[in-house]
């Protein structure tokens, strides 16, 4: 005789059936991109909070596609420090544009060459053919704080070509730290995000970017 627990099929509440699911859809994602198998540039990558992500609106991250590529004109390249969305923007405009994305969540990895596995936290640890290598750097850091920044700081000059153009996106209370590393000066234009955020965002450039809106 069985007991009678044992024979009772397992059911699943609602909440807990859609979490299963969107864990095994999630792990199929990351499984994809580790495999080296190419996911469409332009699919949609959710928001990992542990990783302090929040993608830009997508009217924001189209502003601001055009206006890094108009700075930098046809032949120019673009580096994408900690911003995927700002990479699929200008790929999703151009898909033959220059244009690199910097980034520790390797689910990027599913961009072929054009990703590059980065950690703030080792600013230098980037490939030596990157140094001076992009004609303008655009960084959104992880965190607010003086450490993250300043490691930042650091690969967006080494990876810059001279004449250095920088555009920052982050917090309004990094601004005067953003000045006093980069030169960086707080622009009109004001970045929107998909998610509402707690923390005012602003956008920082050591050139006239507002100009290009
Ligand atoms: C505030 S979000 C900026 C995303 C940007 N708003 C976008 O829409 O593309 C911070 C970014 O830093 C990345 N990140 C998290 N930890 C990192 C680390 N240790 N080093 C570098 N980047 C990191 C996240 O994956 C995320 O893309």
């Amino acid at each position: 005789m069985g007991n009678d627990s044992d024979d009772e099929p397992i059911t699943l509440s609602a909440d807990a059936f859609n979490a299963l699911s969107q864990f095994y859809q999630e792990q199929d994602e990351r499984e994809k991109a580790w495999s080296g198998e190419t996911v469409e540039v332009t699919a949609e990558v959710k928001e990992d909070w542990q990783l302090s992500q929040f993608w830009y609106s997508q009217e924001t991250a189209e502003q601001l596609a055009k206006m890094v590529m108009e700075a930098v004109k046809e032949n120019g390249r673009v580096a994408c420090v900690s911003a995927p969305t700002l990479y699929r923007a200008i790929k999703a405009i151009n898909k033959d544009f220059d244009a690199t994305v910097f980034e520790y969540d390797k689910r990027f990895a599913a961009y072929g060459s054009d990703f590059i596995f980065y950690d703030y936290k080792s600013p230098l640890s980037v490939p030596k053919e990157c140094r001076e290598s992009y004609d303008l750097v655009f960084a959104d850091p992880p965190f607010l704080s003086d450490e993250c920044l300043t490691k930042t700081a650091v690969t967006m000059k080494y990876i810059c070509k001279d004449p250095k153009k920088l555009v920052l996106c982050s917090g309004a209370v990094m601004e005067e730290l953003a000045g006093r590393l980069l030169d960086l000066k707080i622009c009109q234009f004001k970045p929107e995000h998909k998610n509402n955020l707690a923390n005012e965002f602003r956008c920082y450039a050591n050139f006239d970017f507002d100009a290009l809106l």
